[in-house]
């Protein structure tokens, strides 16, 4: 299995599968079509079904690398430390693999949102210390978020999580975390589809004969980002998965980082949502 290693020494598999709006069914598919990282969010309300799917497929829980969010409502120190063992309670496990704050500024009039993320990071660092937790991440923050946790954290983030795809790359961003040896994983590595149908995506599907989902996910791997595609049937999780055996080359990967902008989410930290 491909893999990549976090700042900590940690191997995690280099392709997640993402669980938003992913049940029972979904997840004991991708267990069964070989996923071994997956990515939930207190917020889905399906950690429980990462358990059950364990269970179901009698899948290990050391095998697997689980990752969830502190979500915004449960931010603070005794906050986290509550909303932690509600995960751990619903993965029915004693450990997480990676635990993230899920957004930076859980509330954008909140002039406090610097202090309260710290509260938060330091009861992450406090579970990490007892080994509760195996990695540390941030989700949805940009580098300026990132340095307040920076200026005052003892254990550093393993892992960046945010939108990251074809024709939305936060080139700068990546550059940053890159700098700093932080893992950066690609949420919505597609688009959530919005990119499939781009006409370069599709030239270079026809030249690589892969599917376009397929050259998304490639490009995340050579850009070093970890991608975390969902899916909901096993032909298309298996396709999501079969992307080692081809190589864009150089002058592709920069026609693809120097696309113009398409499919974001309309979703940013510092921002009310935008309807796309
Ligand atoms: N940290 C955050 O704030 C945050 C935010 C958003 C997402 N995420 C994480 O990132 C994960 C992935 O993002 P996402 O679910 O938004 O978007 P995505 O993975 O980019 O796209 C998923 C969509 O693409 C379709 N799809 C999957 N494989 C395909 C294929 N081979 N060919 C054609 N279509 C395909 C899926 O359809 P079917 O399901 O019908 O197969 C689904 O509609 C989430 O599940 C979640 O874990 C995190």
């Amino acid at each position: 299995m491909y893999t990549f290693t976090l700042n900590n020494g940690l191997k995690i598999p280099a392709i997640g599968f993402g669980t938003y709006k992913a049940g029972l069914d979904s997840i004991i598919k991708a267990l069964e079509e070989g996923y071994r990282y997956f990515d939930t969010a207190s917020y889905y309300g399906n950690e429980g079904d990462i358990s059950l799917a364990l269970i179901r497929t009698g899948i290990k829980r050391e095998e697997v690398f689980i990752a969830s969010k502190i979500w915004k409502s449960d931010m603070g120190y005794e906050n986290t430390l509550k909303a932690f063992s509600q995960t751990l309670e619903n993965l029915g496990s004693e450990y997480a693999d990676v635990i993230m704050i899920h957004w930076p500024r859980p509330n954008l009039n909140d002039e406090e949102w610097k202090a309260l993320d710290l509260e938060t990071w330091r009861a992450m660092e406090y579970l990490y210390s007892q080994g509760k937790i195996k990695a540390l991440g941030l989700s949805n923050f940009l580098p300026y978020h990132a340095e307040n946790i920076f200026s005052r954290c003892e254990v550093m983030p393993s892992v960046a999580q945010f939108e990251f795809h074809p024709g939305h790359t936060q080139a700068f961003a990546l550059e940053y975390y890159r700098r700093k040896g932080i893992q950066v994983q690609a949420w919505s590595p597609m688009g959530r589809g919005r990119v499939l149908d781009d006409v370069l995506i599709r030239e270079l599907s026809g030249k690589y004969h892969v599917t376009p989902a397929q050259v998304c996910i490639r490009f995340c791997i050579q850009e070093g980002v970890m991608p975390l595609p969902k899916a909901s049937s096993p032909e298309r999780m298996r396709e999501n998965l079969a992307c080692m055996d081809f190589v864009i080359d150089d002058e592709d990967m920069s026609r693809i980082e120097n696309m113009p902008p398409l499919g974001w989410s309309g979703e940013h930290p510092d921002r009310e949502r935008v309807k796309i």
